[in-house]
């Protein structure tokens, strides 16, 4: 394996913790593991490749070593019970790292059915073992579907605080184009930061499968952001010119 290389192409996609990885050096090379290739692309997509985040986050073993039975040491197949990845354990090998999301997991029916009898999801059923990413509603709709077969609300749900993410990026970006010509934004900014918390538990909530609460929830971060965007606009408007574009 040329290592030297290996290091300088980690260094252009990563640049943070993975970057520093053995495992990922290691693994990187489809040479060296062919039949693994398909597992490192999904990592390299994710978001934890982007912030940083390797294998060893996971799946435990040593990533400074470079010898592969050094690394592996003490690093067990998902198919072992006492494996961090583990299905059962899942949720908390991910809750180290995401401890709001686990709470409210807990919380949940699922999780209670996952310890109880395995047949509840876990984390890695909805956001895939290393892609991890957040579900397009159809997506999802789909994945609870596996299990479920009444709708769960679970499309209208996820549309529902995919709505709620778009009024606030319009508030973001009001607020950010008001106050480079001037205008007051003060209410507006306070109004964002009200509307994200909320947004942001809405988020967290979502994990306790309470779909109603969730729903209204983010419907109200919506409401509450494209009033103070409208606002917002009508003070640009009055302030004399046009808003820049
Ligand atoms: C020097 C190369 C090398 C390093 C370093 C390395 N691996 Fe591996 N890994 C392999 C190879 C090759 C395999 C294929 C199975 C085998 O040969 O043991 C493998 C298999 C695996 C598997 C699948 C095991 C199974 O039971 O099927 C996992 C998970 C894994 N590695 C994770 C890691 C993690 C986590 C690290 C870092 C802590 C790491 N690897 C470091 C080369 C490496
Ligand atoms: C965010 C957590 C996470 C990260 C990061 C992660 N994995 Fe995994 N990986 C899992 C989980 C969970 C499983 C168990 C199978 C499943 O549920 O899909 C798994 C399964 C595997 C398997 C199949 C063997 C087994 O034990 O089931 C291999 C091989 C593997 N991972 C390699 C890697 C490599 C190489 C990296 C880094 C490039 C990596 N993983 C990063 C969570 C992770
Ligand atoms: C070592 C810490 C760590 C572990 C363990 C970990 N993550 Fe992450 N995760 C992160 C970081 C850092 C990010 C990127 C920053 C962020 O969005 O919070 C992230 C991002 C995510 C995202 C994307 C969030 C978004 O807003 O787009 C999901 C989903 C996710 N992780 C799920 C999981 C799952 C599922 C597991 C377990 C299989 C897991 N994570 C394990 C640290 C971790
Ligand atoms: C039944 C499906 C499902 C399960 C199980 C699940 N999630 Fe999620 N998760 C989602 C959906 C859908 C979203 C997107 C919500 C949104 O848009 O804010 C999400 C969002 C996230 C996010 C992004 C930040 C946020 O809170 O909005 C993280 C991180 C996360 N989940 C981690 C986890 C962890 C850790 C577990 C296990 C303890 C887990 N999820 C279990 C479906 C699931
Ligand atoms: C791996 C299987 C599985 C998947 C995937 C799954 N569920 Fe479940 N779910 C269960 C089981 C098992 C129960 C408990 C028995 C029941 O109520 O049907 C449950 C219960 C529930 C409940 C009732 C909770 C309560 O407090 O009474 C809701 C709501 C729910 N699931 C929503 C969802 C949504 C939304 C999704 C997709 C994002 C989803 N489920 C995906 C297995 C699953």
């Amino acid at each position: 394996m040329h290592g030297a290389i290996v290091w300088a192409v980690l260094g252009l996609f990563s640049g943070g913790a993975g970057a520093e990885s053995s495992c990922v050096a290691c693994h990187e090379s489809a040479g060296a593991v062919p039949y693994l290739e398909h597992n490192f692309e999904d990592w390299k997509r994710s978001p934890h490749a982007k912030a940083g985040e390797s294998c060893e986050a996971c799946h435990g073993g040593d990533a400074s070593k470079l010898d592969k039975s050094a690394a592996h040491a003490g690093m067990l197949p998902s198919t072992d019970p006492k494996s961090r990845v583990y299905f059962t354990k899942v949720p908390g090998t991910c809750g180290a790292c995401h401890a709001a999301e686990e709470n409210a997991f807990k919380k949940s029916r699922h999780a209670a059915e996952l310890a109880r009898t395995g047949k509840g999801p876990n984390c890695v059923t909805c956001h895939g073992s290393m892609a991890n990413h957040v579900l397009a509603p159809r997506e999802l709709e789909m994945t609870c579907t596996l299990c479920h077969r009444k709708p769960t609300r679970a499309y209208v749900t996820l549309l529902s605080l995919n709505t709620a993410e778009q009024a606030l990026r319009r508030l973001e970006t009001g607020v950010e184009r008001a106050s480079r010509v001037g205008v007051d934004v003060k209410a507006q900014e306070t109004a964002l930061s009200h509307a994200k918390s909320l947004y942001y538990s809405a988020g967290v909530e979502w994990h306790t499968f309470k779909m109603d609460a969730v729903l209204k929830a983010s419907q109200e971060a919506a409401r509450q952001a494209n009033t103070a965007a409208s606002e917002l606009e009508l003070k640009e408007s009055q302030h004399g010119g046009k808003p820049k574009p």
